[in-house]
This record gives structure tokens, C-alpha cells and sequence, in this order.
């Protein structure tokens, strides 16, 4: 791995630690439905309690508009989330009102060895966004030590993220960010082959980095969804009603053309699932890929396809995942995500297979198959899983790069 400091590396004893975490976390009438993410960075929270640091959490917390902005506004207000880290920490949790100003610096001085307090959300200064230098400084002053735990933001080139790196005396990364570097090591820079991508998703044009840059490096890539579709139309297969970029032919084209050039084996589903609409209750049809009516809409891939993607995973040795290969939110057109899932899962079980899946839709399907516990690791990043296998540098991760 890239040469990073770690919590391995400090002595946290009587420190003001300063952890960016990601506690942007899915919440529908005010209950949290995901806690992946805070479980993800309890592991560093109480390494930190442990050592008897004095930790300081910071963090953003959806994107208040822009006229709220160095206001205060409930609905974006982490403070719901203290009592659930402290519940999940076991150790009291307090909660400041704001993230710099004279009060904040009191209420961190005040800390205890061992006590943790949250600071509200960073995102109420338009000056995180715009990695504004003094935001940055006066943020940096919260701490000794600066860990950035929240891959999932290292994307973004905002002060909590890039800023703060700048002032702090010591920057590292946490265990869970450490957790989530290794993994896509292990899947994309030294993995051991063959290495599958299995890409799904409802459009090339969002896509399109993604798929050219894993060409390069993946044995076999898989294409599902309706991403598929827009395959199927640039080689001639009809797609009836069907979700398809038409004005993306031609890209399609030269993706199949440069996956060749490149050796790279490309999937396309050989039998699909088809209903004349997307509804649960919809008659559907088990076609191959030639037979799609104009009335139909392809909605998952077939039990032939499955078989066989369930034969490239028993000789591949790791997998990449991002993207479900059908309407996988919606049955009966969740059978070939789920399947595929718990294929992949299996084989990771079973020891043959490294299997690393990320995104937001990815996540919701493996669970939903019942099987995102078994795979290697799961990302909880959105768009930061995806820059990163685009190939870009994340800010984040580049500014904790130490030079040997
Ligand atoms: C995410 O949910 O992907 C991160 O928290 C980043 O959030 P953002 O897209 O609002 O910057």
C-alpha cells in the first residue's frame, strides 16, 4: 500500500484528536434506515476512547442550500446522531452547536481524557466547500492530531478533507479508512487474476470513465442492467421498450473495440427477463437477447446468464462489483442480482474468491440478497468508490500520501 501514517503510528495519550468521519447517513422521518457508515467508524472511536485521547468528531451532513449556509438549520443538524454514536460508542457523546468560534474551542479544552464530543455539521459554512484556508486553520486548531476516517468525502477537496491537513502536526488515516485503502488494493492494483468486473447500472454515459479505465486493467468485465441495453442496440438485438441510450451506439461500439485491443473479455447477458411494464405484478417472459418484442422492456438478465457468470466466478479470483444487473430494488426482476450475489458470496465463503463490491444501489442489493456480510469487503463511499475506479486521484487520499 501507498505509504500513509496510521493509528499504529501515535501515541493518542491526553491528545485532542480530530476525526473527519462520514455521518451522511440515509435517514427517512427522522430515523437513520442505514447505519453502516457510524458502524463503520466505531473500530477508531474507541481505539481513540481506549488510548484515553480527548476526540474531537467532525463531519457534514447533506447539502443545506446554499441561502442557509453559515446558518443554522434543524433539519440539517447532526445532533440526532450523538445519542446513537454514544449508544454504539458506549461512552457519553456531547454535542457543540457549531464547528469553530470561541465556544467550540472552550467546550474541546474542557474534554476529559477519554471523553468524545461531536461538533455540528461542517456544511453550515459555505467555507468547507470552498476549502477556504482560515476555515481550514481554525478547524485544524481543534486538534493535535488530524485522522481522516470518512473515505467515502475523499473525493471532495474541502477543508475538513484537504484543509486541515495542511495545519495539522500530525495527519493519518483511520482504521476504517484504512480498511476501505487495502481493500481496493487488493481488487485493483496488485489483484490476483483473474479479476472480474461486474458493472451494472442504468447508464453508459455515467459509466463511461468507469468502463474504459477497468479495461485496462480487469480479465473479464460484465455488463447488466440497462447499461446492457444500449449494447444490445449497437450490435442489432432489438430492445423494444426498454431503458437504452441510443445516442451512446456508437460509444458501445468502441468500448467493444477497445476491450478487444486490450484483451479484455467483455459480458453481455445471453437471456433476459422481459414484462411489458415495470411493475411487480407484470407477466414476465424469459426470452434470449434476440427475441425482445416492441412491447417489451428487458428488466433483468436470464437463468442462462447467471449460470454462466456463476462460471466465470468459480475461476475468477477476485471481484469487482458496482452496479445491480437488474431492476434489483423491484421483484420478481431482483432474481439474477440476487443470484449473482450470493454466487459471488459463496465462493468468497468458500475461500476461492476476493469479492469487493461498492455504491450506493450495490450495497442496497447485497443486502438485500442477504449476503453483504460474506463479501470481502463492501464499500459504504458513493461517488468516492466510483472516482477511485475511474482511475482519478482523491484528494483526500493524495493529501495523506506520505513521500518516502
Ligand atoms: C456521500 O454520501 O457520498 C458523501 O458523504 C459525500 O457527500 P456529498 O456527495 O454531498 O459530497
Amino acid at each position: 500500500m501507498k505509504s500513509f501514517l496510521t493509528m499504529d503510528d501515535a501515541d493518542f495519550f491526553c491528545k485532542r484528536v480530530l476525526v473527519r468521519v462520514d455521518l451522511n447517513v440515509p435517514v427517512q422521518d427522522g430515523e437513520v434506515t442505514d447505519l453502516t457508515r457510524i458502524e463503520r467508524i466505531i473500530p477508531t472511536l474507541k481505539e481513540l476512547v481506549k488510548a484515553n485521547a480527548k476526540v474531537v468528531i467532525i463531519s457534514h451532513f447533506g447539502r443545506p442550500p446554499f441561502h442557509e449556509r453559515g446558518k443554522w438549520e434543524a433539519s440539517y443538524s447532526l445532533k440526532f446522531l450523538a445519542p446513537i454514536l454514544e449508544k454504539l460508542l458506549g461512552v457519553h457523546v456531547a454535542f457543540a452547536s457549531d464547528c469553530i468560534g470561541p465556544k467550540v474551542a472552550a467546550q474541546v479544552d474542557s474534554l476529559s481524557i477519554g471523553q468524545v464530543i461531536l461538533l455540528e455539521n461542517l456544511r453550515f459554512y459555505k467555507e468547507e466547500e470552498e476549502n477556504d484556508e482560515a476555515f481550514a486553520n481554525e478547524l485544524a486548531g481543534s486538534g493535535d492530531i488530524y485522522i481522516n476516517d470518512a473515505f467515502s468525502c475523499s473525493h471532495r477537496a474541502h477543508a475538513s478533507i484537504v484543509g486541515i491537513p495542511k495545519f495539522a502536526k500530525i495527519s493519518m488515516v483511520g482504521r476504517s479508512m484504512q480498511a476501505e485503502l487495502e481493500a481496493l488494493e487488493r481488487t485493483l492494483t496488485t489483484p490476483e487474476r483473474p479479476l472480474v468486473a461486474v458493472i451494472g447500472g442504468s447508464k453508459i454515459s455515467t459509466k463511461l470513465d468507469l468502463l474504459m479505465n477497468l479495461m485496462d486493467k480487469v480479465d473479464s468485465l460484465v455488463i447488466g442492467g440497462a447499461m446492457a441495453n444500449t449494447f444490445f442496440a449497437a450490435q442489432g438485438f432489438p430492445v423494444g421498450k426498454s431503458l437504452c441510450e441510443f445516442d451512446m451506439k456508437e460509444t458501445a461500439l468502441k468500448i467493444l473495440a477497445k476491450a478487444k485491443d486490450n484483451k479484455c473479455q467483455i459480458i453481455l447477458p445471453e437471456d433476459v427477463v422481459v414484462a411489458e411494464k415495470m411493475t411487480p405484478k407484470e407477466v414476465i417472459r424469459v426470452i434470449g437477447k434476440e427475441q425482445v418484442l416492441e412491447t417489451d422492456m428487458i428488466l433483468d438478465i436470464g437463468p442462462k446468464t447467471v449460470s454462466s457468470l456463476e462460471n466465470v466466478l468459480k475461476t475468477a479470483k477476485t471481484l469487482l462489483w458496482n452496479g445491480p444487473l437488474g431492476v434489483s430494488e423491484m421483484p420478481p426482476f431482483d432474481v439474477g442480482t440476487v443470484e449473482v450475489a450470493k454466487t459471488a458470496a459463496r465462493f468468497t465463503v468458500e475461500g476461492s474468491l476476493v469479492s469487493v463490491a461498492g455504491g450506493g444501489d450495490t450495497l442496497a442489493a447485497l443486502a438485500h440478497a442477504g449476503v453483504k456480510e460474506q463479501f470481502s469487503y463492501v464499500s459504504t463511499a458513493g461517488g468516492a468508490f466510483l472516482e477511485w475506479l475511474e482511475g482519478k486521484t482523491l484528494p483526500g487520499v493524495q493529501v495523506l500520501i506520505r513521500e518516502n
